[in-house]
């Protein structure tokens, strides 16, 4: 099959633009999005969470992000769909051999911890849409004396449904990326991306138009209101390093799977317009779609301070008021379908990172490496699932330290090392690079300015007060 990427051979490319298009805001638009956004900017501040995370967009998400879209597509040219050899490529235009070297393998082994730890509880919580959304069809939870609280707990206790939901999640993926990038990925991305907007644009209609189970003052417009107004006297560190770390998750920077899917681009495909496209679907999808749905619903349960509860809030806080709305099987369904569509979509991307690691680089033939990625996430996915059943408590210590190390802190590290492969070392050939089939050509100045100093001194002071962050809660 001359389509499968073989070493040393043609690599697979993407087969259309739209599909292109389509697989990046896939991989962009996850549980980040429609799970973890909310509940940080509900316990961030909400109004005041939103300043720093514009300004982190602007300057350093986007920019980044076509960075990343460049890098990519340079390592796939000479065969390559994972950060060590990209990272290396680049590095040595400037500096010795040996160095660039071990630059490369800094950098492969960071993207190599992220997409295997990450994954180990991210599956885990994509398997619980899909558990979730079996409970809401069959009415689990819907009987009004049922604290949705307890009932999360007893779920995440239960290893039957767990386990079963879990793996469901990680079989189709395996499945998906053996099929490879244009009858797996990209055909995935045309169908599950289009749903992801049909159901939040259904979701969000319903949202507006609730009213609260509990309090007659908590409408869902007041909910909008908390999001939505600047409080800058509550502005505060904590809230700013949260809002750009956010920025790193949703657009799945620092990770190296946006390089890993910009390989697959051919040598004059457009960099510059499909990256803005990608992030501009992936904020829609983020601060309008999940914003206007999670937050006002939220609220007109829970009101500010119950806001602020963090990682229940679609699990626990939702459930609540699904099951006193018009339809809420329904919605709830939908709901849950949709945060499983955007988690699988997201999650492909690291399992074909893996698979493309040990295509590219070892010559493993693509069904091959797909088993293998499958049973590699079985076994470092495990203790996530196990903490809960056999500590008893739903407490997830373990999920949630990996989450902070991982989830923020080592891609923050990656994005640091990584561009500075791209836009130092590798000189003005990253600004050719990324000009080269791009329709919107960046200017010089803009790519000295913004990409080569103000994004990389953006994401340096990011990491050292992450670090004195990390230090002082240690
Ligand atoms: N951008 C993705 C998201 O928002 C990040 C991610 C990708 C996480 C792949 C896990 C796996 O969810």
């Amino acid at each position: 099959n001359t389509e499968v990427a073989v070493v040393g051979g043609k690599r697979e490319h993407w087969g259309s633009r739209i599909g292109l298009i389509l697989a990046m805001a896939g991989n962009a638009i996850g549980l980040g999005n429609f799970w973890r956004f909310p509940y940080q900017a509900a316990k961030n501040g909400g109004g005041a969470f939103m300043i720093p995370y514009f300004v982190a967009f602007l300057f350093m998400g986007i920019p980044l992000l076509i960075i990343e879209w460049a890098q990519g597509r340079y390592g796939g040219r000479y065969g390559h769909g994972t950060i060590g050899p990209m990272v290396y490529l680049q590095t040595k235009e400037k500096t010795g051999i040996k160095f660039a070297r071990f630059y490369g393998a800094l950098a492969g082994a960071l993207a190599l911890s992220v997409v295997v730890l990450l994954n180990s509880y991210y599956n885990h919580v994509i398997g619980w849409t899909l558990g979730y959304a079996w409970e809401t069809v069959t009415g689990n939870y819907m009987p009004k004396d049922v604290d949705t609280g307890a009932y999360f707990v007893g779920y995440v206790q239960d290893p039957a449904r767990v386990m079963v939901f879990w793996l469901i999640t990680l079989v189709i993926l395996w499945i998906i990326t053996s099929r490879g990038i244009q009858k797996g990925l990209e055909r995935l991305a045309k169908v599950a991306m289009p749903a992801i907007y049909v159901f939040a644009l259904v979701l969000l209609v319903r949202a507006l138009t609730l009213g609260s189970p509990v309090n007659p003052e908590w409408t869902p417009i007041k909910g909008l209101d908390y999001m939505w107004s600047p409080r800058w006297n509550e502005l505060n560190w904590s809230a700013t390093l949260a809002a750009a770390g956010q920025i790193f998750f949703t657009l799945s920077l620092g990770m190296g799977i946006i390089q890993n899917y910009a390989s697959y681009l051919r040598d004059k495909d457009d960099i510059v317009t499909s990256a803005v496209a990608t992030a501009s679907l992936n904020e829609f999808a983020e601060v309008i779609l999940a914003g206007t749905i999670v937050i006002p619903i939220a609220f007109t349960f829970l009101g500010t301070e119950g806001l602020k509860s963090g990682v229940g809030l679609s699990f626990i806080a939702l459930p609540n008021v699904f099951r006193e709305m018009v339809g809420g099987r329904l919605f709830g369904t939908l709901w849950f379908l949709l945060l499983f569509f955007a988690g699988i979509t997201s999650s492909i991307a690291m399992f074909n990172y893996l698979t493309a690691f040990l295509e590219d680089e070892f010559g493993v033939e693509r069904k091959k490496g797909a088993r293998f990625v499958f049973g590699l996430y079985v076994i470092t996915g495990l203790p996530v699932g196990l903490e809960p059943i056999l500590t008893k408590t739903a407490e997830f210590a373990y999920l949630t330290e990996l989450d902070n190390w991982v989830g923020t802190y080592f891609l923050v590290l990656l994005g640091l090392v990584e561009i500075i492969a791209a836009v130092w070392f590798f000189g003005d050939k990253g600004l050719e690079e990324i000009n080269r089939g791009s329709y919107w050509k960046i200017p010089r100045w803009f790519y000295n300015l913004v990409m080569r100093a103000i994004t990389p001194l953006f994401i340096a002071i990011l990491l050292v007060f992450s670090t004195l962050d990390f230090v002082k809660a240690g």
